[in-house]
C-alpha cells in the first residue's frame, strides 16, 4: 500500500478525515506521541490498526474525543471527579478509563467492559477528530519499539502499512499520556505521563500507583493495564538503566567496551564512549521530550550495549523512568 504524506493544513486534515470516515487508518500528531488512528466505531478499521502495528490482540486502544460533551457517548458511570479532572487537564495528556457504552466495539477495548478516553490538546488532532469521529489511536510505532515523536519515525516504522501520515511538528511532550482508571475504588495510576501523580492527588487524594508502573509483572500475572506487561519501547540493542551519581556513571560507562551512554548534558565532558544526551539532570520535561528519540538514535550507533543514566522519579521523571525501565527490560544497575 502507498502511504500518503499529508500536510497538517486545511486540505491535509480534510483528506485525513475522509480516509478515516471510509474505514482507513491514518497516523496523526498529538502533543504526546504520534497516534495511529481509526474510527472508534468501525471494528474493521480498528482491526487494521492492530495488524499494521503487530499489536497483541489483548491490548486495548485509547479513544480520542474532541469535546467533553462526547464523553458520555462512549463512556458510562462517569464519576463527578472525572469532570473535575477533565476541566483541569483536558485537552491534554490525561487518559481516564470508564465502563464503556455499546457504541464502542469490544475490539477497541480488547474485550474488556471498560474504555480509555482522552482529549488531545494538539490542534491538528482535534480538528481531524471533529471532522471525522471519535478515533481509536495507539501510538504509531511498530509494537514493542520506542513510541514515535516525529512524523519521520512513523514513516520509519509503518511506511507501506497505513493509508496516510499527517506530517506535523515533533511532539511537544514526548511520552504518552498519563493513564488512570476510575473503574476501581480507589482510582489507580496505570501509566505515568506529563500529568503528574502530584497533580492527580489534588483531585484524587486516594489514588494509588499500580504495581506495574515500576515493577516487572511476574509471569502469568493479571495486570490492570495490558500494555504494561509487554516488553516495550525497546531498542534492538541491549539496554540497561543505571542509577548513581554523575562521577560513578561516567566511570562505569567509560570502562565498557563497545557500549554507548545516554546521559545528562552536564556529564557529557566526562564520558569517553559514544554518547547521546537527553537533557539536563532534573529538567524532567526535556528528558521526557527527548527520551524516545534518543533511544531510537542510540540504536543506530552500532554498539553492543546502551547504558542510560536514570532520571529521578519525581514529577514527569516518573514517566521517563517508567518508559526506560521497560526499554531496559527491567535490567537496572545500581552503582
Ligand atoms: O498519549 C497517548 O496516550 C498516545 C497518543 C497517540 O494519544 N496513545 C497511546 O496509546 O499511548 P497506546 O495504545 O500506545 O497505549 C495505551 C495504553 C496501553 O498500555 C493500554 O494497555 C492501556 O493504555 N489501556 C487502554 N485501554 C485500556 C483499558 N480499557 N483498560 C486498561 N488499560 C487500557
Ligand atoms: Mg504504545
Amino acid at each position: 500500500m502507498l502511504t500518503k504524506r499529508l500536510k497538517a493544513d486545511v486540505k491535509g486534515k480534510e483528506i485525513a478525515a475522509e480516509i478515516l470516515k471510509k474505514g482507513g487508518i491514518v497516523a496523526i500528531p498529538t502533543e504526546t506521541v504520534y497516534g495511529l488512528a481509526a474510527s472508534a466505531y468501525d471494528e474493521n478499521a480498528v482491526k487494521k490498526v492492530f495488524i499494521a502495528k503487530g499489536r497483541p490482540q489483548d491490548n486495548p486502544l485509547i479513544v480520542h474525543i474532541a469535546d467533553i460533551a462526547d464523553l458520555k457517548t462512549v463512556a458510562r458511570d462517569i464519576p463527578e471527579s472525572a469532570y473535575v479532572a477533565a476541566q483541569k487537564f483536558w485537552p491534554g495528556p490525561l487518559t481516564m478509563i470508564f465502563k464503556r457504552t455499546d457504541k464502542i466495539p469490544a475490539s477497541v477495548s480488547a474485550g474488556l467492559d471498560t474504555v480509555a478516553i482522552r482529549m488531545p490538546s494538539d490542534k491538528t488532532a482535534r480538528e481531524i477528530i471533529k471532522k471525522s469521529l471519535p478515533l481509536a489511536a495507539p501510538s504509531a510505532n511498530t509494537s514493542g519499539k520506542p513510541s514515535p515523536t516525529s512524523a519521520q519515525y512513523v514513516i520509519d516504522d509503518l511506511d507501506g502499512k497505513i493509508d496516510a501520515v499527517v506530517m506535523s511538528d515533533d511532539c511537544e511532550v514526548g511520552v504518552e499520556s498519563t493513564v488512570i482508571t476510575l473503574v476501581t475504588n480507589p482510582p489507580r495510576l496505570l501509566r505515568p505521563g506529563a500529568v503528574t501523580l502530584e497533580q492527580l492527588k489534588e483531585i484524587f487524594p486516594d489514588i494509588v500507583v499500580d504495581k506495574a508502573v515500576l515493577e516487572e509483572p511476574t509471569k502469568g500475572e493479571r495486570v490492570a493495564s495490558p500494555g504494561m506487561k509487554y516488553k516495550h519501547y525497546a531498542p534492538k540493542t541491549e539496554t540497561y538503566l543505571v542509577e548513581g551519581d554523575s562521577e560513578r556513571f561516567a566511570e562505569f560507562v567509560n570502562s565498557k567496551q563497545n557500549a554507548a551512554a545516554v546521559c545528562f548534558s552536564e556529564e557529557e565532558d566526562k564520558i569517553t564512549v559514544p554518547k547521546l544526551c537527553y537533557g539536563s539532570q532534573g529538567d524532567e520535561s526535556t528528558l521526557a521530550h527527548s527520551v524516545f528519540s534518543v533511544l531510537r538514535r542510540a540504536d543506530n550507533l552500532g554498539v553492543q550495549a546502551i547504558y542510560v543514566h536514570a532520571p529521578s522519579k519525581s514529577g514527569v521523571g516518573l514517566a521517563v523512568y517508567n518508559r526506560l525501565i521497560r526499554a531496559a527490560a527491567f535490567r537496572v544497575i545500581k552503582l
